[in-house]
């Protein structure tokens, strides 16, 4: 999805500059909300299965596909995971990165582990009626699943929590399917379920007095502006260009030939986050 790492938020410990806002807070409103937003970011992080939250997501059956969905840890993949991503990347984005490639894929082989990578795969089942009623329990997703050794992963997400100019953003890393896959539907149901995980409430609104975030900001991505396909899946999922993408951040260097080949796309999930990120679309 991404070129390079400089283009990837820091970490969800880390901070951006943020922009200008009608009236100054105090100091104890902003270390509140610093704190606020922290906290937001480790109970995330703290929960262990997203997607067991969401029942209605965790299969669909549209478009001539049954496929389960399952969630997983980037530090906790079994080899032939990795190996399924590693390929799907090489067959999905080899061509839109031409001669960045190699440099690219090494990037992409360590995000893919990291301890902060959390992922919802999709599964297609060998065997439907054994795995539905598998499904059926909310908790175990995780390990039910990866007894099926005949089930084919036909596509993923990997997502992360972190702060991206002051809001604590879901970032997707990464939305891939296999080829046999694409145009189904499938991309925008794991979208929409990115966007759920995001704006879902988490604790209380209020802190010593201090207004305190209760969900993450919005949903945030980087693509490639060669990217026409995933630009327009974008865009039909209103998906707009963030205030801090390059083109935004820097419109100069689009004049003097120095334009970056990637946008950052967002989708806010509050105003506040909206004002901050999608500001002037
Ligand atoms: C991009 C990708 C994730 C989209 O997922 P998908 O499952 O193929 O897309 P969907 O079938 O869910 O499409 C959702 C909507 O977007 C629209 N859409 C998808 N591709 C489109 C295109 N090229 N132009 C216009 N609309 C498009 C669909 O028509 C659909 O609209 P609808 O809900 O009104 O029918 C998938 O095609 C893919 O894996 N591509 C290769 C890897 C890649 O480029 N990933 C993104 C990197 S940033």
């Amino acid at each position: 999805m991404a070129t390079a790492e400089k283009k990837r938020p820091r970490s969800s410990s880390g901070g951006g500059g943020g922009g200008g806002v009608e009236k100054r807070p105090s100091r104890k409103q902003i270390l509140g909300r610093k704190k606020a937003v922290e906290e937001l970011i480790r109970k995330a992080v703290a929960v262990k299965d997203h997607l067991a939250q969401f029942p209605d997501f965790h299969k669909y059956q549209r478009n001539g596909l049954l496929v389960y969905l399952e969630s997983g840890h980037g530090n906790q993949l079994p080899l032939s995971t990795r190996k399924y991503i590693q390929n799907l990347l090489k067959v999905n984005m080899e061509g839109q990165y031409g001669p960045e490639w190699p440099s690219e894929e090494k990037i992409k082989r360590r995000e893919m582990v990291a301890p902060e990578a959390r992922y919802i795969f999709v599964r297609q089942s060998s065997n439907a009626i054994t795995t539905q009623n598998i499904m059926k329990q909310d908790s175990g997703l995780e390990f039910t699943h990866e007894a099926c050794n005949e089930d084919r992963l036909i596509g993923f997400v990997h997502y992360r929590f972190v702060l991206e100019e002051d809001v604590p953003v879901v970032y997707v890393y990464e939305l891939q399917m296999v080829p046999s896959a694409q145009g189904k539907g499938l991309g925008k149901f794991l979208m929409e379920l990115i966007e759920l995980i995001a704006c879902k409430h988490e604790g209380s609104a209020d802190f010593d007095g201090v207004y305190m975030q209760s969900q993450m900001g919005a949903v945030m991505l980087t693509v490639q502006k060669a990217n026409n396909l995933a630009m327009a899946f974008y865009k039909k999922l209103r998906y707009v260009i963030s205030s801090t993408s390059p083109s935004r951040v820097d419109p100069l260097c689009l004049q003097i030939g120095l334009e970056k080949n990637y946008e950052i796309l967002c989708k806010a999930c509050e105003s506040e986050a909206k004002s901050k990120l999608e500001e002037g679309n």
